[in-house]
Order: C-alpha cells, then sequence, then structure tokens
C-alpha cells in the first residue's frame, strides 16, 4: 500500500518538505495550511511536477483534516517564523497555541501516525506536541539535530575542501545557541575532525553551527531558513517510511538518558517503521555533559513558560 505523509503548515518549510517528499517518491503527500487556497495551489504545482521528474507520487492541498486520515507520518511546520532580531524563543507563546490546536486535530484523524515535530522554539514545541497528543514518546520526534549537524557538516566540509559524503557529525542539546556540537564524535572519512582542523578554528566553525539559523535569516529578511530544514524532515520521514534503523541525532523525551527526564533533548536516535526506536547513548566528557545539560535547563525554561515541563 503506498505510504500516506500529512505535512501541517504549507509555507516555506512545509511547501519545501512536500517538494522533497514527493520528488523522492516517498509517500503521496497531503499538505494542510489554514490559509485557503494555498495549500491547494501548491499542492496542484508540484502535482503538476511529476509527470517531468517522472514520480507518481500524488500531492493533495488542502484545509481539511478529514482529507489527513490515517497519514503514516505527520509533519509539523505550522506556526510564525523568525524575523531579524527574533530568536526562535521569541516564537513561544503564538507557536504554543497553533501546535495544540494542530496536534489535537492531527491525532483524531491519525491515532497510529508518527508525528515529525518541525515549528519552533523546537524542542519546547516537541513537548508540547507530546503533551497534547498522548502518544507514546516513540511517535513524537523533533526535528533539530540532522538540521544543525548538517550545517556543522557544510562547514567542516568546505574547511578542508572534502566531499560532504566524507564528513559525519553530531549535534546534542536543544536547537538554539546553547547546541553542543560534539566535534570528537565529528569525522572525516573516519578521522575525528579534532585531529584535521586547529582548535581555535573548530571552535569558530562551532559558533558558526550555532549562530547557523540566525545567518540566514539576516540574509532572507522576511524568514527563516527551510531548504536544508525540509531535507533534514525529508531524511527522517525517509528513515521510518522505509524502515531504516538509521541513526539520526533527534529530538525525543529522554526518560532518564543523558541523566536528563521528562524533557525533549537532541540526542543519537535510531529511526525505524516504530518512529523512535532507540535512544542511542554516547559517553561524554564532563565539559561536553554540562554542555548538554545547560542545554536541557534552557528548554525545560521554555517549557515552564507554556506550562508543558
Ligand atoms: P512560514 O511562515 O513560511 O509557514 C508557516 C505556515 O504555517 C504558514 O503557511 C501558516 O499559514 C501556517 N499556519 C499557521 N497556523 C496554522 C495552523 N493553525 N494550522 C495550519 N497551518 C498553520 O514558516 P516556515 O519558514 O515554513 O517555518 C515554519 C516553522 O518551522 C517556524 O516555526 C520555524 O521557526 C520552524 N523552523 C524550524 C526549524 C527546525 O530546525 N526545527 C528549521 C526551520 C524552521
Ligand atoms: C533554523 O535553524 C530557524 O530554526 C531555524 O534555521
Amino acid at each position: 500500500m503506498r505510504k500516506k505523509v500529512t505535512i501541517v503548515g504549507s509555507g516555506n518549510v512545509g511547501a519545501t518538505t512536500a517538494h522533497w517528499i514527493a520528488a523522492k517518491e516517498l509517500a503521496d503527500v497531503v499538505l494542510l495550511d489554514v490559509v485557503e487556497g494555498v495549500p491547494q495551489g501548491k499542492g496542484l504545482d508540484l502535482l503538476e511536477a511529476m509527470p517531468i521528474e517522472k514520480r507518481d507520487s500524488y500531492i493533495l492541498g488542502t484545509n481539511d483534516y478529514a482529507d489527513t486520515a490515517n497519514s503514516d507520518v505527520v509533519v509539523i511546520t505550522a506556526g510564525i517564523a523568525r524575523k531579524p532580531g527574533m530568536s526562535r524563543d521569541d516564537l513561544l507563546n503564538t507557536n504554543f497555541k497553533i501546535m495544540s490546536d494542530v496536534v489535537s486535530k492531527v491525532v483524531a484523524a491519525s491515532p497510529n501516525t508518527i508525528i515529525i515535530v518541525v515549528s519552533n522554539p523546537l524542542d519546547a514545541m516537541a513537548q508540547a506536541a507530546f503533551k497534547q497528543a498522548g502518544l507514546p514518546r516513540e511517535r513524537v520526534i523533533g526535528m533539530a539535530g540532522v538540521l544543525d549537524s548538517a550545517r556543522f557538516r557544510t562547514f567542516i566540509a568546505q574547511e578542508l575542501n572534502v566531499s560532504v559524503e566524507n564528513v559525519t557529525a553530531f549535534v546534542l542539546g536543544g536547537h538554539g545557541d546553547t547546541m553542543v556540537p560534539l566535534s570528537r564524535y565529528s569525522t572525516v572519512a573516519g578521522i575525528p575532525i579534532t585531529e584535521l582542523i586547529k582548535p581555535e578554528r573548530l571552535a569558530e566553525l562551532v559558533q558558526r553551527t550555532r549562530d547557523g539559523g540566525a545567518e540566514i535569516v539576516k540574509y532572507l529578511k522576511t524568514g527563516s531558513a527551510f531548504y536544508a530544514p525540509s531535507a533534514a524532515a525529508t531524511e527522517m520521514v525517509e528513515a521510518i517510511l522505509k524502515d531504516k534503523k538509521k541513526i539520526l541525532p533527534c529530538a525525543a523525551y529522554l526518560q532518564g538518558e543523558y541523566g536528563i527526564s521528562g524533557l525533549y533533548v537532541g540526542v543519537p536516535c535510531k529511526l525505524g517503521a516504530k518512529g523512535l526506536e532507540q535512544i542511542i547513548e554516547i559517553k561524554l566528557t564532563a565539559e561536553e555533559q554540562a554542555g548538554l545539560q545547560k542545554s536541557a535547563d534552557s528548554v525545560k525554561e521554555l517549557c515552564t513558560v507554556i506550562g508543558v515541563a
């Protein structure tokens, strides 16, 4: 049977996620938004690209959750995005209201679905979605680490003039200024980057990764990044639909892992048909653990403000 993926929010990230999923023929796509006409227009436009792409993905644009019924995966991108001068946290209250509304409708239409949260501030929104959905933690996962580590990989590949395919990188923690890029576990063809890049330069690349979202916002002025974020969400969707057992950094609800409980934080996760199938615990140095804890503390602060801590 054909797989079905719903994307809630047909803005930049949502529509581009639909594009990647359809172009890879991963599933039929339902594109939903509150604004009338936009998902229908973008959905039809994308559908008309399929003969050129030689893909049989069906794309439907809608404002009606009935069309989303029995989705295998739902990607939530609904909400407002950053503008220059705004942090991800400035989006908190508005996006919390939107998230609560969206999640209840998503779960009513697709009680067995797996939800991937993209809306910011990511970790707090994933926590809000989890609390609202009443689904097991395996089926509510946040997207941020795949994007943050893709940015880190890009900068490492540029620095060393090597293929991006040779570079693996891990970024843990919340999707924010306190994210924890793990240089020790980042490699080029298996060689730790700490052996290839001088510490001072590496610190600059780490900082650029932390500021990666703001760097794009500064250029765009009217919104935030969407090509890499949507590619990241698509990689997670693909890992789930194809039961790949792929290890990716995702925001997951921790229950004691890494010494953290009752909170969404970015950690290495195995994604497969059941959603989050395993949280991989790696040994952290005292400094890395402190960085992760600091990141978790700032996620908790946001969750407390919206009453989902
Ligand atoms: P956008 O403004 O282009 O699109 C957001 C869409 O959500 C709009 O079309 C809007 O009409 C829709 N929407 C608002 N309320 C809704 C509701 N109740 N139901 C359905 N749709 C609703 O924004 P963009 O660039 O697509 O970003 C979306 C979200 O994703 C933002 O919160 C942004 O900060 C976040 N984001 C997160 C990333 C991550 O790494 N986790 C990366 C990039 C963006
Ligand atoms: C990003 O990192 C805005 O969270 C978004 O690009």
